[in-house]
């Protein structure tokens, strides 16, 4: 499917580009956070996925634009980092990396791609196929990236079936000390470049083998495999269940930290809660799943024991949304926001050298056009730049406010000068977007002001208001998915904040809150808000 794409907004985001990307490198833990080893500040890993790990072992994309390129495009899209994933047999095994790229590309007959390669990536061209992986990486670091290497398969080839001999310790494809000499070789190799800030350990385990005590067995020495060989490396240490479930270290402490530098991983899809999402009102579908993943993984992040999470896989058919995927990603984005976690969007590659016996194919997860040389769809490239903002340092001096966010769009309520309260971009008026509230039943004031926001009407725009003790000017939570902001007029009737975005600038009205009974087929999306705490000055 081809789109037609503009070029400003793409211009506008460009001058946007966030300034984590220069970040004094290596990077460790404290607490929850991830933080640069010399100031101690946080640095919030904003990453987009690009698959290396299929099989032909070539880097997606390389025949479409040089790499340089597309680096630049990344960062122009608001990215400060890239999830780049690999195969184990690529640095194991003599005939998977006796090859160059353009003897792989031969091997599989994808003459298309090798020409493209020797038009935009030359130098890529005849280099052995580790070699090329290395230049890769080399290219994007010297670009300000940071890297996430992901060791996603042991065979090169699509990920992820149940039961395709990659899934856990034991499977066919995935035996543990391989797995293990394979870390140490990517650790070992990218000691010297400081912009491999992170090697994950294994992309989404599964499968009838998987089992917990295995799994400390294993993921133990590979962490410290990884921090023996490379002792500055974030070490991203993933779950069960394709990586959706860490629920167990809630029982049983992973036991290592390796100087500070362990953090965790999961996944979050529509994947296996697809019912979920259509057939639960989405209220209640949203509010499940947000406790569902707490108590999987991100329970990790809180307590005496806190480590970062890295939600490194997540994302939405961008091509054809379908229902479920709108209310997942709707749902995501506060939940997330609240967070304020690592994250990596699947995902970058528009295109495939070669995916489970097809060539050429295209990505529907992609923020690229198929041409990997500008987004596809820069309304959604909108709705990421609440989450690339730092939105909370432990570093941070200033006194914590609210951003409030409008999930449908990603935008931020903000006050014009002529106080109309508004929704538009993240990206700017940060001044103007932000908020005081002391918990439900208290008004949400204008930072620095004695201004706060008033519900008139239904289907009437919010003012900003002194009266400040009207119930109509104090807010609470309302329905299933916490994410409806409701004041109440003189009949007690709830009037919830709305906003329907049809530009970059829109007023915001209350109307009134809708499914707060889960009514059936009723839709509350334009409706869902969220507080989003924050401490950047
Ligand atoms: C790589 O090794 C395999 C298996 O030994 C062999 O069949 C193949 O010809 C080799 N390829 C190259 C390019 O040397
Ligand atoms: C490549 O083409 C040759 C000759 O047409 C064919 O025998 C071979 O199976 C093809 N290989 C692949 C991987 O498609």
């Amino acid at each position: 499917m081809k789109r037609k794409n503009n070029l400003q907004t793409i211009l506008l985001i460009s001058l946007a580009m966030s300034a984590t990307l220069c970040n004094a490198l290596p990077l460790s833990t404290r607490g929850r956070w991830i933080v640069d080893n010399a100031a101690g500040g946080r640095v919030k890993m904003a990453c987009v996925n690009w698959v290396s790990h299929l099989e032909p072992l070539v880097t997606e994309g390389i025949h479409a634009q040089p790499v340089e390129r597309i680096a630049e495009t990344v960062k122009a899209m608001g990215f400060n980092c890239i999830r780049l994933t690999y195969a184990t047999f690529m640095w194991t095994r003599a005939d998977y990396n006796n090859r160059t790229v353009a003897q792989s590309l031969d091997s599989f007959n994808l003459t298309q791609a090798k020409e493209g390669i020797a038009g935009n990536n030359p130098k890529l061209l005849n280099l052995q196929i580790i070699d090329a992986y290395e230049a890769v990486v080399n290219e994007l670091g010297a670009h300000g990236l940071m890297l996430v290497l992901d060791n996603h398969v042991s065979k090169p080839l699509w990920c992820c079936a149940r039961e395709d001999g990659n899934g856990f310790f034991g499977d066919m494809y995935f035996d543990p000390k391989e797995w293990i000499k394979g870390l140490t070789e990517v650790a070992t190799r990218f000691k010297n470049n400081p912009q491999v800030v992170a090697l994950s350990m294994r992309n989404e385990m599964r499968g009838p083998r998987s089992n917990v005590p295995d799994w400390y067995r294993y993921m133990r020495k590979g962490a410290k495999a990884i921090h023996k060989a490379n002792p500055k490396v974030l070490v991203i240490v993933s779950g069960l269940n394709f990586d959706k479930d860490l629920s167990f270290l809630g029982r049983k402490p992973f036991g290592l930290t390796l100087n500070k530098k362990v953090v965790f991983e999961a996944h979050w899809y529509t994947f296996d809660f697809t019912q979920q999402w259509q057939q639960l009102p989405p209220n209640r579908a949203c509010g499940q799943r947000a406790d569902e993943f707490q108590r999987d993984a991100a329970f990790l992040t809180t307590g005496d024991k806190a480590a970062p999470l890295f939600i490194s896989e997540y994302g939405i058919n961008l091509e054809e949304t379908s229902q479920v995927d709108s209310r997942y990603f709707t749902c995501f984005l506060p939940t997330v926001a609240e967070k304020d976690l690592d994250w990596a969007l699947w995902t970058l590659q528009a295109s495939y050298h070669y995916r489970q016996g097809h060539a050429g194919g295209g990505e529907s997860y992609s923020v690229l056009d198929y041409s990997w040389s500008k987004p596809r769809y820069p309304q959604f490239l909108e709705r990421m730049v609440i989450l690339q903002n730092l939105i909370q340092d432990p570093k941070s001096n200033v006194s914590p406010y609210y951003l409030l966010l409008h999930a449908q769009s990603g935008f931020c309520v903000n006050v014009k000068h002529n106080d109309v309260v508004s929704v538009s971009s993240c990206r700017k008026n940060r001044r103007n977007s932000r908020w005081n509230h002391e918990g439900d039943g208290s008004p949400i004031k204008k930072l620095g002001r004695k201004h706060c926001l008033k519900a008139v009407g239904d289907g009437v725009p919010l003012t900003l208001s002194d009266d400040c003790s009207s119930p109509r000017a104090t807010w609470q939570l309302v329905s299933d998915s916490m994410l409806q902001i409701a004041a109440m007029d003189e009949q007690g009737n709830p009037l919830c904040l709305d906003a329907t975005p049809s530009s970059n600038s829109t007023p915001i009205w209350t109307r009134a809150c809708a499914c707060l009974n889960n009514e059936a087929g009723c839709d509350p999306l334009s409706q869902w808000f969220k507080l989003v705490p924050s401490n950047i000055a």
